[in-house]
């Protein structure tokens, strides 16, 4: 990607240490969400990333719950795509796919509707906001996958390399606008 998004989004960028707990730092892109022009920058790399890495036939976007929501849907309406939310565990009425992941301290669970959408045959590209160890994005992309779909590519704003989220996304294409 060109250099001027890695920029921008860093510069947009709050980064928070200790935040939600000691040890961790946070990286907060709201400053980004809020600048009109960081947002378009940034919706559209990660469309085009997603086209190059989907090889060009990308028709659905999935979002990952929250923060991953309103790249999707910019993503997907720049894209011309419908959008699929992934949701977290409780919000969503049976009957639901689900698929659970490991927090640093716990479990939680993505889920989507089991009926009344189609999503087999489908070829899909997950956007979320952040890549840390991994485990939220390789959550989605199982669930996405045990429902039929082809994850064909993911993109994420900001990857945090330390944290070897990217072993865990074997075999999918995922860029990241800005890696630290
Ligand atoms: C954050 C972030 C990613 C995920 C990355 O979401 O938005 O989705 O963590 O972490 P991982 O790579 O270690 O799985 P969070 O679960 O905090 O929820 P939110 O998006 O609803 O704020
Ligand atoms: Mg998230």
């Amino acid at each position: 990607e060109p250099l001027d998004i890695a920029a921008t989004v860093e510069a947009l960028t709050r980064t928070v240490h200790d935040f939600p707990r000691r040890g961790v730092t946070f990286a907060d892109l709201s400053p980004l969400f809020t600048d009109a022009h960081g947002l378009r920058l940034t919706v559209e790399a990660l469309a085009r990333a997603g086209m190059r890495d989907g090889l060009r036939d990308v028709d659905l976007v999935a979002g990952i719950d929250s923060r991953g929501f309103l790249l999707g849907a910019g993503v997907a309406m720049h894209l011309n795509t419908g959008m699929l939310p992934v949701r977290k565990a409780g919000k969503l009425p049976p009957p639901v796919l689900s698929r659970s992941y490991s927090l640093e301290y716990g479990e939680a669970a993505l889920e989507i509707p089991a009926s009344g959408l189609s999503v087999a045959g489908r070829r899909v590209l997950v956007i979320d906001d952040v890549l840390a160890t991994g485990g939220t994005l390789e959550a989605a992309i199982g669930l996405l996958s045990a429902a039929g779909a082809s994850v064909v590519a993911a993109a994420v704003v900001l990857e945090i390399a330390d944290l070897g989220g990217r072993t865990k996304v074997k075999d999918i294409p995922l860029t990241a606008l800005t890696v630290r």
